[in-house]
């Protein structure tokens, strides 16, 4: 297929990638004997075929599961120098990515565990493969504000390196004005923000990521189309929706990849971008998620380099490297 293999080659951005949902299960399970993690899987066929979901706490279940196997600073540089090698194939020449700190501070692995052994993955791909990329430090919705600003104080002597905060984990139930004063703080230390929602969630907790949390992204937002003042809103102040379409299958978003929404929202002059979200979960890297819209989609070569191009404007790379890719 021409318009498969010409996506595939377009340099590209990747703006919603969680790294520990880019853990493929040989690494799952080379590390859970390494450090004797007892898992609840006798052999790589035996995780795959877990990976049945019906919601999306059904899969953070397993994808924090999945996480206990990660330990010591070079399990950190593995998970993130395969992510990035899956980058290079992909023609994926910058990404922001994010990643769960508390998923690992609960455990007793610290920043200076995981900060380290991110860090040195991503200098070696800009240095060896012209690669940027840049960290999002997001927050675990489901847990205590307390336990998100003690996240944002643990992470002081790492900020040089985190360049936004994020918010992901259960969003129904965990409205995004339950972090306003995070948000508000983060904001203050000089971060940027991006925040899940309009994924289960209600197009409400849109809005209050926009009006409350103050973010320059939406991660996800498909269920935005429901209420067209927000529309108009994200239309209007451009404020981009970093959109997953093998997640939102997987998880039952919509049932079937045909059911998408993401021409509606592109048709409305939303800044629509697509993402992983969960690589190693969902069934595909970055390129796999814009082949099965060309799959499954009337999707036309013009749609397609939009969405490419607005990879690039949504991303937080300066005015000048943007242009560089435009
Ligand atoms: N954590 C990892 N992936 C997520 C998603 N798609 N939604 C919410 N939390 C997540
Ligand atoms: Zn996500």
């Amino acid at each position: 297929n021409k318009l498969k293999d010409w996506v595939a080659k377009l340099p590209k951005a990747e703006l919603h990638l969680h790294i520990e949902g880019s853990l493929e299960p040989e690494l799952m399970m080379s590390l859970a004997k390494k450090h004797a993690v007892d898992l609840p899987y006798s052999s790589i066929e035996e995780v795959i075929d877990a990976y049945d979901f019906h919601n999306l706490q059904s899969f953070l279940d397993l994808y924090y599961l999945g996480a206990s196997v990660l330990r010591d600073e070079d399990d950190f540089y593995q998970l993130m120098s395969a992510y990035l090698q899956k980058c290079r194939e992909d023609n994926v020449v910058h990404s922001e990515i994010m990643f769960d700190p508390q998923t690992h501070t609960e455990r007793g692995i610290g920043f200076d565990i995981f900060m380290p052994g991110f860090v040195r993955a991503m200098q070696y791909a800009e240095q060896e493969w012209g690669q940027s990329s840049l960290l999002i430090m997001s927050f675990l919705r489901h847990m205590s504000e307390e336990s998100a600003l003690q996240t944002l104080e643990d992470a002081k002597d790492f900020l040089p390196h985190i360049t936004a905060v994020g918010l992901d984990s259960s969003e129904l139930g965990n409205p995004p004005q339950k972090f306003a004063r995070v948000f508000a703080k983060a904001k203050d230390l000089g971060l940027k923000r991006v925040a899940h929602a309009g994924e289960e969630g209600p197009p409400d907790y849109v809005w209050e990521a926009t009006n409350i949390l103050d973010v320059h992204r939406i991660d996800h937002g498909v269920r935005s189309i429901e209420d067209a003042s927000l529309v108009e809103h994200l239309v209007n102040k451009q404020i981009p929706l970093t959109v997953c379409p093998l997640s939102n299958t997987k998880l039952k978003v919509f049932e079937h990849m045909s059911q998408h929404n993401i021409l509606e929202l592109l048709e409305q002059g939303l800044l629509v971008t697509v993402n992983a979200d969960d690589p190693s979960y969902f069934g595909g890297y970055l390129n796999d998620n814009y082949h099965a819209l060309i799959d499954h989609l009337d999707i036309c070569q013009e749609q397609l380099r939009q969405l490419v191009q607005n990879s690039f404007s949504a991303s937080f790379l300066s005015d000048e490297t943007k242009q560089h890719w435009l």
